[in-house]
């Protein structure tokens, strides 16, 4: 079988003892699997786990025993910048489409995946800086400013974007009267998962800059040409800034000079 050439560390042998749900016969079911492809067991033939666990360097590889915390957590991210890609990609054609309702659902989706993200860099606390450097022959000339997950999410953020102004445009709805308008209007509604996506995406950024001044031993913003100076840059990056402009003196009474009672 294919799936015994791959890893067999990673094999379920023929003898591997039945699971708890296996061993219990009150759940009368088949696990014979009939599903085409490699692997013991349906979930590892649709799950194509063997190929999954079988992407982290094997232990004759690895330079550094952490090089599997790190692969793990930057592999998972890539699972979900991946979803978050697919999901935004599936907002903008709703958009397009006319539907922001259903787009509100795949941006709020998308925004929750970035949480994760950010989750997933607290590992990152468990990892110490010597340990970092001594883990560097192995990554090359790698860095995460390649992440394809993360190129395919900022193409996809940028594609919402061009949509959501082209539906605002088409429907004559200027954004400064939506937000004096119905907060339940799927506009509205849209517009404020955009800006969740947006927010994530930059509480992400903030995190991962702590985590690269923390073990990655770079010197704080404010060193002309450091790669802390770069990332600090970012963090002021935004898709939507209309988004954050439109909430600027939104419903605010009227300045003092106008309003010379004091009165609110
Ligand atoms: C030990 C953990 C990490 C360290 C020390 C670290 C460090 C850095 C540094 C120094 C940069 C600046 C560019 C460069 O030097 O190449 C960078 C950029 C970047 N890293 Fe990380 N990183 C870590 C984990 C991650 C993870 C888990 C991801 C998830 C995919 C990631 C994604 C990125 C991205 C997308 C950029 C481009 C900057 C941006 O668009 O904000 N990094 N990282």
């Amino acid at each position: 079988m294919a799936a015994a050439m791959i890893h067999a560390g990673h094999r379920k042998s023929d003898t591997a003892p039945p699971t708890l749900i296996e061993r219990d016969n009150s759940v009368k079911r088949d696990y014979s699997p009939v599903l085409p492809g490699d692997g013991d067991t349906d979930y590892a033939r649709y799950m194509r786990t063997d190929e999954l666990l079988d992407l982290q360097r094997r232990p004759a590889d690895v330079i550094h025993r952490d090089e599997l915390l790190f692969q793990v957590v930057h592999q998972s991210a890539e699972l979900w910048l991946k979803l978050a890609a697919a999901d935004l990609t599936e907002a903008a054609a709703r958009v397009e489409a006319d539907e922001p309702a259903a787009a509100e659902l795949m941006v709020t989706r998308a925004a929750l995946g970035i949480r994760f993200l950010t989750d997933q860099l607290e590992m990152f606390r468990y990892l110490n800086p010597v340990d970092f450097q001594a883990m560097q022959p192995a990554f090359g000339n790698g860095s995460g400013a390649e992440s394809p997950g993360w190129k395919q999410a900022q193409a996809a953020s940028r594609q919402l974007g061009r949509a959501f102004t082209e539906l605002l445009a088409a429907r004559q709805v200027d954004l400064g009267k939506l937000y004096l308008g119905e907060p339940a209007d799927p506009l509205y509604r849209l517009a404020e998962a955009m800006t969740d996506w947006d927010e994530r995406v930059n509480l992400w950024r903030e995190r991962h800059y702590k985590v690269a001044i923390r073990i990655g031993g770079h010197a704080n913003a404010g060193t002309p040409g450091s790669k802390a100076n770069m990332l600090a840059k970012l963090m002021g990056y935004r898709f939507f800034p209309e988004l954050w402009q439109v909430r600027v003196g939104l419903g605010r009474a009227p300045e003092p000079a106008e309003n010379p009672a004091g009165e609110i």
